[in-house]
């Protein structure tokens, strides 16, 4: 059964991406000082928990997810000491703070792996090392030892010529693959945990976390037309990854001293998240999961766009919401630092509808079970970048994906505009907090470019409006706070096959809540098969004024009378 009391079940839990969050010294990277400045708007918006992507000491060949010190902050983003400050300063708020935890991987330039490149080191096993492929000449084409892609594109191993053999890279070759065979490397990695812990850390976001164990790299997997493999399923959840996420929890004390954890893991479904969440297996708090962030693709890769289907997108969050209404938990997010705006992406970024839409998907997600994940500038419904050159984008993923995509003869239009649609970039944009030039992130030149509609969407007008999104993310928060049955309520999808209304129930006890979202721009007539609503009490509405249709992207939260 799942602890009851898991401080997390009620909390909102915010991602902050500090290079793109504020800027304290003007040299248009956001930066620690910047978000310290910033700890009451956190306060006052509600949230419980802070989690910080990677502020360690990087090149930044992938935006700080390829650390060279786990026990350091980038000059980038300030100091040790600012990151203390900035623990306190949250605490005396009542906000944790959670770290990101990338140990699926290093930088190149972390100590370990310029050690391991020698043959004769003590980490020379810290790695994934294997030599060519049986015949072929190391470093010549097709000599790579399998056909396992990056995730990024391009071949997954990388030829070291002062080792004489290949390394495993799942991103960027710059950030290779830790070896989590060998113990020595998991030693290190639970001993800098407990580190972050004892100076006042409240948990850890786990990047690629079910990479950590491998089924690989022993054989070559289902080939694409570039010959290589992207099944993310040929390598996640290996063979000791409970076995590993068990012994973390164990040598870092996580269950006993309480701390959050979500561990990211593409390729699972609901009930492999069941098995890693279960209070039972004490392994991980929570899972952010892909399955639903894939609705809108044709393929395993994500450039290959497809129409959203709502029927399709409800089956899959309710399937998480009924694997886990008994044991586990879930992480309930619509963006992140690696989406496109979730405004632009599932609603509708118009100047007609996109604070509707933005506040109906904020009401979708928040009233379902599980701990919702808010992603900076999503709370005043910021849009997509509304790039048209690739000159404009930074994303290592999406440079990568252009340049293998002219090679292969792709017209230059369509990829162009597939990356408008999907770029990480979409979500890495500047946060937005007034209408000056610099958008009151930065007083000097951004390293990514402010979003042209800043002059409408940014904090200072949302704050001015009672009827913004930002207050309506309020009063959500609130909500969870407040009321057992958003915590604690058993869930009910209506309406399934519905490709316009999303529509549920929680139930807690005698306590019931009904939830009524138009995920359209038309309005809908107000369906058979919900509950009768006369004697309800109407809790949280989009729309003034509530009538018997559904307006366009119109949502309404009622408190069922007690039977
Ligand atoms: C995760 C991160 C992403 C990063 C990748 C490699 O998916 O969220 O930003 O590029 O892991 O570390
Ligand atoms: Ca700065």
């Amino acid at each position: 059964m799942m602890d009851p009391m898991a401080w997390w079940h009620d909390a909102v839990a915010y991602q902050i991406y500090p290079r793109s969050f504020a800027d304290s010294n003007g040299d248009g990277i956001g930066d620690l000082r910047g978000v310290l400045s910033k700890v009451d708007y956190l306060a006052a918006l509600g949230v419980d928990v802070v989690w910080l992507s990677p502020v360690y000491r990087s090149p930044m060949d992938d935006n700080g997810y390829d650390i060279a010190d786990y026990r350091d902050v980038d000059p980038m983003f300030g100091t040790l000491a600012d990151l203390d400050e900035l623990i306190a300063a949250l605490h005396a708020r009542g906000i944790r703070l959670v770290m990101d935890l990338v140990v699926n991987h290093t930088s190149d330039e972390h100590p370990w792996f310029v050690e391991s490149r020698d043959p004769a080191s003590a980490k020379r096993d810290w790695y994934i090392w294997r030599p060519a492929r049986d015949g072929f000449e190391p470093g010549t084409p097709g000599a790579e030892p399998t056909n396992a892609g990056s995730g990024f594109g391009g071949p997954g191993w990388e030829y070291d010529p002062a080792r004489g053999e290949y390394y495993l890279h799942l991103f960027t070759r710059r950030q290779p693959d830790l070896n989590w065979e060998n113990p020595e490397v998991r030693a290190a990695i639970y001993d800098m945990m407990r580190w972050w812990v004892d100076r006042g850390v409240d948990g850890f976001r786990m990047d690629v976390i079910n990479l950590i164990s491998k089924t690989y790299p022993a054989v070559d997997g289902p080939a694409g037309p570039d010959g290589l493999c992207y099944d993310v399923n040929m390598v996640a959840n290996g063979p000791r990854l409970h076995e590993f996420l068990a012994e973390m929890n164990r040598e870092v004390g996580i269950t006993e001293r309480d701390l959050f954890t979500v561990g990211e893991m593409a390729g699972v479904d609901a009930e492999l998240v069941r098995s890693y969440t279960a209070e039972s297996a004490r392994e991980l708090g929570m899972v952010i999961t892909f399955e639903h962030v894939q609705v809108d693709q044709a393929s395993a890769v994500k450039w290959d766009l497809a129409e959203l289907k709502l029927s399709k997108l409800k089956s899959v969050l309710a399937s998480y919401q009924y694997a886990l209404a008994e044991e586990g938990w879930n992480a309930l997010y619509l963006g992140n630092h690696d989406q496109p705006r979730s405004v632009s992406r599932f609603g509708d970024d118009s100047e007609q509808f996109r604070q509707a839409s933005a506040k109906t998907l904020a009401t979708t997600l928040h009233l379902l079970k599980g701990t919702p994940f808010l992603y900076q500038g999503d709370e005043i419904g910021m849009t997509n970048a509304g790039f048209t050159s690739i000159d404009q984008y930074d994303d290592v993923e999406s440079v990568h994906f252009y340049e293998q995509a002219l090679t292969m003869g792709l017209p230059e239009a369509a990829v162009l505009f597939a990356i408008g649609v999907k770029s990480r970039d979409n979500a890495r944009t500047p946060m937005c907090w007034d209408a000056s030039p610099g958008a009151g992130f930065t007083t000097g030149k951004p390293w990514l470019q402010i979003n042209a509609n800043h002059d409408r969407i940014n904090v200072v007008e949302a704050m001015s409006d009672p009827n913004s999104v930002l207050q309506h993310y309020r009063r959500l928060i609130s909500m969870r706070h407040e009321l057992a049955v958003v915590r604690d309520g058993v869930f009910e999808l209506l309406l399934a096959d519905d490709e316009e209304l999303f529509c549920f129930t929680r139930t807690l006890g005698s306590e019931r809540l009904l939830v009524m979202a138009n995920w359209s721009t038309g309005s809908v007539p107000w369906p058979h098969g919900v509950p009768d609503i006369s004697g309800a009490r109407l809790l949280l509405g989009t729309h003034p004024d509530p009538g018997d249709v559904l307006a366009g992207w119109e949502s309404r939260v009622y408190a069922l009378p007690v039977e």
